[in-house]
């Protein structure tokens, strides 16, 4: 039984698909070449002196690929990995514990790690420091400091918000890595890549017109590619043509620029209801009835990257290549 849902494609969830189309070494890894490139120094060297590499801060907007970086890295470091998140550790103790049960070596992947509670995190100052647990034995005066020691380990912080980071732990990070939003080109590369794993034909049009509104991330491409192959199972001949990612896409309402109607609804709140801006985030997100952290995390880095927004310290303001995609006048 299992086998048979295992292979179906069909079947497959959304997050099963996701690990399929997951590249496993740098090769396959798409752009993002400098951080490649670095990285990979730093892992021949650690590994020539036998040692753990330093540990890694990977910070940038959602779907560009700090999951799949470390898991890449355990992999070139031939090491173990293991993986957690910033919410799911409550205790001190929790960490305590998986810092113990690490072998020589081994990467720990927090995600999330700017949700760390303050406890919690105080555990890891010593912990990436020295490879030391510090504890309190005792009350009063009689307390007393132990230290355990703990094996070398590799830590791999991810986080949306490398500003949300208290400094202490910002500071022992070793390489800090700022994932960028990729190119056209590069998407289009993972989504042939996509195409071929999922087997499915693409033109090379299609594939540039799903390039082009993928908003510079990969999963965003990913996710596009599986509902224009849906339609072109149905509607199409299979093979995805021009014409089917059009069609596809005009549906999702996705416009030319990959913007989508949340997007389109920010930047119309901005110049219709606060005459262009500049207006505090807290007051968008309360007219648009969008989680401001979303606004910021997932809508702001690509409107941003397209010049159509500017932060300010009194807010946003729209700029013109915003007006002029939107076809509204600007009065400002
Ligand atoms: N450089 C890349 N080359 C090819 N595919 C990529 C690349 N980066 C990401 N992907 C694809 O995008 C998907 C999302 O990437 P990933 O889960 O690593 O993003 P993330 O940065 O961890 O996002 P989040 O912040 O939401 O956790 C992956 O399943 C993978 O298929
Ligand atoms: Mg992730």
């Amino acid at each position: 039984m299992e086998d048979r849902f295992i292979t179906s494609t069909k079947n497959l969830t959304d997050s099963e698909i996701e690990n399929s189309l997951r590249p496993t070494n740098f090769e396959e890894y798409v752009g993002q070449c400098k951080i490649k490139d670095s990285l990979s120094v730093y892992i021949k060297a650690a590994k020539s002196r036998k040692e753990s590499l330093d540990h890694v801060l990977l910070y940038g907007p959602p779907g560009l690929g700090k999951t799949t970086l470390s898991h890449i890295i355990a992999n070139e470091l031939g090491a173990q990995l293991k993986i957690t998140s910033g919410p799911a550790i409550e205790h001190a103790a929790d960490l305590a514990a998986i810092l113990t049960n690490l072998n020589e070596n081994d990467v720990l992947f927090i995600d999330e790690i700017h949700r760390l509670n303050k406890s919690v995190e105080e555990i890891l100052y010593p912990a990436m420091e020295d490879f030391a647990l510090d504890f309190i034995v005792g009350k009063g005066p009689s307390a007393k400091n132990m230290r355990l020691k703990i094996q070398p380990f590799t830590l791999i912080g991810a986080t949306t918000r490398a500003g949300m980071l208290t400094n202490p732990l910002r500071d022992r990070f070793g390489i800090i890595c700022r994932l960028e939003l990729y190119s056209t080109e590069e998407l289009q590369i993972i989504i042939n890549r996509s195409a071929k794993i999922l087997n499915i034909e693409i033109d090379e049009q299609a594939s540039i017109e799903i390039a082009k509104r993928s908003r510079g991330t990969p999963r965003i491409a990913n996710r596009l590619l599986k509902r224009i192959r849906d339609y072109a199972q149905v509607h199409g001949e299979g093979k995805i043509t021009k014409d089917i990612a059009d069609k596809t896409l005009d549906i999702m309402e996705i416009d030319d620029l990959g913007l989508d109607f949340i997007d389109r609804k920010i930047l119309g709140s901005i110049i219709n209801k606060f005459n262009g801006g500049p207006v505090g985030l807290e007051t968008l997100s309360a007219t648009i009835s969008e989680d401001s952290s979303t606004i910021e995390d997932v809508y702001e880095p690509y409107l941003l990257q397209l010049g159509f927004i500017a932060r300010t310290p009194r807010g946003r303001v729209a700029l013109e290549p915003a007006y002029v995609h939107l076809k509204l006048p600007n009065n400002n």
